[in-house]
């Protein structure tokens, strides 16, 4: 049984392949540079890459055209004899309240219509995400646009290990859908204590106003689309709508999410001066 992964160099395909590894399950990596090489951008490239593929873990880049991307594997996925699709989605796809949202949404519903099995692994903000944030916190501060909010988060190895178990055995995992969460969601001043415990120096939270995010993000490089869907994910957790908690990591996996704390403590050395 092969099992192909698209976004192999990212971070959640890295902790995929990391944990694989441990696993001595091989798997078969869809790298742009690889040695058969896979291009998201080039469908010349997507048979060769899938041949002979029983199970496809598709993870996708922010291409801003990646809906029709996502629409396009997954048919040459089916004509290449996969079986089962296990989608890396994101949370609350289908009510597409945010443009990365709609675009998992088109990929979701071409599964739903292909005669391909299919799993949805939708997760909530990566921690990870976190790390982008590391010279201020080192400075002291923690700024985001919380405004008093709470959200959840979720560690990529509880990602990576959702979609590993799937796609291991996907038979039981038919059609269900995992919307993956820690077990807390917390407000921007839970995160910049647990933060500071890890780090060892205080860090404060910072509000910042969408202006001010537009503008620390195209700085930081992410394209004017890219960072509007980031602004819109935000305005989201404002309105509350990202407190949601479920317990799909311990059903699948069957052990606990990765908490704040213990991530903040395993990534600590990024957030000290
Ligand atoms: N961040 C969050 O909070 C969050 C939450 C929920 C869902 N998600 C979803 O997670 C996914 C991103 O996963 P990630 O964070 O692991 O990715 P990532 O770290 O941003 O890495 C992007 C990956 O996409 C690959 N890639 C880029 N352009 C490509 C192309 N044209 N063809 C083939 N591969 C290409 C990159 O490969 P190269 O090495 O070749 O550049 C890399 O492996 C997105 O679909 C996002 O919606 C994210």
């Amino acid at each position: 049984m092969t099992i192909a992964l698209t976004a192999p160099t990212g971070k959640v395909g890295t902790a995929l392949l990391t944990q694989a590894q441990g696993l001595r399950l091989p798997i078969r990596p869809l790298a742009r540079r690889g040695e058969i090489p896979f291009d998201f951008t080039d469908p010349a490239t997507y048979a060769r890459a899938l041949d002979g593929a029983r199970t496809l873990v598709l993870v996708s880049p922010p291409l801003r055209d990646q809906d029709t991307r996502d629409v396009a594997v997954i048919d040459a996925a089916r004509e290449a004899g996969v079986t089962h699709v296990v989608k890396l989605s994101g949370y609350r796809a289908d009510e597409a309240m945010t443009r990365f949202a709609a675009q998992h949404r088109t990929g979701e519903e071409r599964l739903r219509a292909s005669s391909l099995a299919w799993t949805f692994v939708r997760p909530t903000f990566f921690m990870e995400n976190n790390l982008a944030l590391a010279t201020s916190v080192t400075a002291g501060d923690y700024p985001a646009p919380l405004a008093g909010a709470r959200i959840t988060q979720v560690a990529v190895d509880d990602v990576a290990a959702v979609l590993l178990a799937v796609a291991r055995a996907p038979e039981p995992h038919r059609e269900a859908i995992y919307t993956l969460t820690a077990e807390a969601a917390h407000r921007g001043e839970d995160i910049a204590r647990v933060l500071a415990e890890a780090a060892g120096h205080p860090v404060r939270y910072v509000d910042l106003s969408e202006d001010a995010l537009r503008q620390d993000l195209h700085g930081a490089g992410h394209e004017p689309w890219n960072a509007e869907g980031i602004l819109e994910a935000y305005r989201n957790v404002r309105a509350g709508g990202a407190t949601m908690t479920t317990d799909d990591i311990r059903r699948v996996t069957g052990r606990a999410p990765i908490d704040f704390a213990t991530w903040a403590r395993r990534h600590a050395a990024a957030f000290r001066a």
